[in-house]
């Protein structure tokens, strides 16, 4: 078997974002903020870090702000750069994206995320990609999550992050069921889709990073769509899986934040301003503050 170097990361960003309503009407929900930085830039470094050189967006309507924000703003950098303000200018630069490195596509209905992903398979060709979901954010990792992918399973086709959560949070994603870990990555037998707690496997959840041969293309090809419409990733990995291509789950270092939710936005709030000198004592501080008036009342 030939191995590739993967050199292609595919961006869902299609999704409608629905859980943070009103605020997502007219902003795309991979552009809210962790204190100053957008969830979509936040995957985006992660896979330019880990030496992944095209980047693919899926994206739909209402999303311009995305493509705006990868974008160089003359006007903005010309400004910042006559009124001295060399720091943020350098900032603003660094989210523009290299010519020619980023490629955006329209899902043009929202059918899932095996859908989005099967829009890229153009793009994508023959050879192996990453996956990255904006709404898992990983942080205080030892390397980019998705480095620790390619780093255990370079070339090989289909590997996954994932990460135990409790018992009752198994609906929300999906779930290996698998042999004993060893070390950082457990072998896969089987894969399902936000199962009920007691009809889970185990409570190995998938976390928003994958691995995957350019063979799931036409195993998406093949998906029914669900209830509600939707062709499902999932899915589609665990009839390949069934037909003989290995499946790894890697437990991924550092801390993952769940920011398709609202607590896990405010946790990767808190967990990035107590790691900056200036904004950790004001953390502190507040907490104390509105801890003890609300004890008072
Ligand atoms: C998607 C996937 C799910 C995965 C999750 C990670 O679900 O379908 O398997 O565990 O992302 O965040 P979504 O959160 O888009 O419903």
């Amino acid at each position: 078997m030939t191995l590739h170097k993967v050199r292609k990361a595919v961006f869902p960003i299609g999704g409608l974002g629905t859980r943070f309503l009103p605020v997502t009407k007219a902003l795309p929900k991979e552009m809210l903020p962790v204190i100053d930085k957008p969830l979509i830039q936040f995957v985006v470094e992660e896979a330019l870090e880990a030496g992944l050189e095209e980047l693919i967006f899926i994206t739909g309507r209402g999303k311009e702000a995305i493509e705006n924000h990868f974008d160089t703003a003359f006007e903005l950098e010309r400004m910042l750069y006559d009124r001295g303000k060399l720091r943020v200018l350098a900032d603003v630069k660094q989210c523009s994206l290299e010519p020619g490195c980023a490629s955006y596509i329209r899902q043009q209905e929202p059918k899932g995320l095996g859908h989005a992903v099967w829009c890229a398979r153009h793009l994508v060709g023959n050879e192996p990609f990453a996956v990255l979901l904006a709404d898992e954010l990983i942080l205080g990792a030892k390397m980019p999550a998705i480095a620790e992918l390619l780093q255990t399973c370079e070339g090989e086709g289909n590997s996954i992050a994932v990460t135990e959560v409790p018992y009752e949070h198994v609906s929300r994603y999906g779930i290996l069921a698998h042999a004993a870990r060893q070390g950082m990555i457990c072998t896969a037998h089987d894969i399902v889709e936000k199962p009920k707690p007691e009809e889970a496997p185990s409570q190995t959840a998938v976390i928003g990073r994958y691995i995957l041969s350019p063979r799931i293309f036409g195993y998406l090809e093949q998906q029914k769509p669900t209830s509600s419409g939707e062709i499902q990733l999932t899915n589609a990995i665990a009839c390949m899986l069934k037909d003989g291509t290995p499946l790894t789950g890697v437990y991924v270092s550092g801390r993952r934040f769940d920011c398709g939710a609202r607590d896990g936005i405010v946790a990767a709030t808190l967990f990035r301003a107590l790691q900056d000198a200036a904004l950790a004592p004001i953390v502190r501080e507040s907490i104390k503050v509105f801890d003890s008036n609300e004890r008072a009342l």
